[in-house]
């Protein structure tokens, strides 16, 4: 058999075959190969045009939602900058709002003040800064608005039913205690004079004086002693109104530390009324015997109208 074949295809032939069948099957394989290529490369071209086809739409898509977003964003701004200036509108309004209630409440208070000013006038006697020596007349229906009955252990043993303005008695009590606690037993011998009993006084003093009586007795209508603020204050040891109190040392602690209690001395040592009397104290409220003691001044040296000015506060 072997021996046919190789009669058929002599080796010279077989070689030529085989390259033959090689070839071919190269060029087989090539052009497949190519084929397989072009198609890959087909498929690679019509997959970047559809990318290319997204990317189109795609960027259109975004164009068109980016100028959507900024005509949202303009008519935003649009609407903000709208509201922004409301908004200033209603603060301008607001401020101007609060200024005039501001402005309503200062004259409120203003108002409540007079109001209250006014009511405490109301409550106050005028008469009580009034200069009464020998200036001006007490009306002889003139009593204080309150009187109280000075508790007797701040009286002469011998007196009873002293009486002093009710509003100002317990500035003198609290005096009187203060003396007290600095070693200093005072007293008041006399403290509220009606009209008529003023008169009464007077008439007593003239009767045994005579004329000489005006140095240190005032007409009735014209004493201090009237208005109900006002007590002659003595030692436990003179037990009487004596100039001599003027060089105790209980009226040196007056002098200091009465103006504390309201209180200043209506005769000092050569006044234009009457005698020097050391025993004689006026209540005019603490914001003026301050004020004079400051001022190192006399009730009787101020003017009037400056003096009137402490009425309102007389009693605080
Ligand atoms: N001793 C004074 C002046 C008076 O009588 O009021
Ligand atoms: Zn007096």
């Amino acid at each position: 058999m072997s021996t046919d074949s190789q009669a058929k295809f002599p080796p010279s032939v077989i070689l030529p075959i085989i390259i033959f069948i090689l070839l071919a099957s190269l060029v087989i394989y090539l052009f497949l190969e190519n084929s397989e290529k072009e198609q890959r490369i087909t498929n690679l071209e019509t997959e970047k045009l559809n990318t290319q086809r997204d990317l189109v739409n795609t960027t259109n898509t975004l164009l068109k939602e980016r100028e959507q977003a900024s005509s949202t964003i303009n008519e935003l701004a649009g609407r903000l900058s709208l509201t922004s200036e409301e908004l200033a509108d209603i603060e301008k309004d607001f401020e101007r709002e609060k200024e005039k209630n501001e402005e309503f409440e200062k004259q409120i208070r203003k108002i409540s003040g007079t109001v209250n000013n006014l009511d405490k006038l109301s409550k106050t006697d005028k008469e009580l800064l009034q200069k009464y020596s020998r200036t001006y007349f007490l009306n002889e229906n003139f009593i204080p608005m309150k009187l109280k009955k000075i508790d007797n252990q701040y009286v002469m043993p011998d007196k009873t039913d002293l009486y002093f303005h009710g509003n100002a008695v317990g500035f003198l009590e609290e005096m009187l205690d203060d003396a007290k606690e600095a070693g200093f037993d005072i007293r008041i011998i006399s403290a509220y004079r009606s009209f008529d009993e003023q008169a009464d006084l007077k008439g007593q003093y003239t009767q045994i004086y005579g004329s000489g009586s005006n140095a240190f007795s005032a007409d009735q209508g014209y004493s201090e002693h009237q208005l109900g603020t006002t007590v002659d204050i003595v030692d436990m040891e003179t037990r009487t109104t004596s100039q001599s109190f003027g060089q105790t040392e209980a009226f040196k602690w007056l002098e200091d530390n009465a103006y504390r209690y309201g209180f200043v001395l209506s005769y000092p040592e050569n006044n234009e009324f009457y005698i020097y009397e050391p025993w004689h104290w006026r209540f005019v409220g603490v914001d003026l015997a301050r004020d004079l003691h400051r001022a190192d001044a006399q009730f009787y040296e101020w003017d009037q109208r400056k003096i009137d000015e402490y009425l309102i506060k007389i009693f605080d």
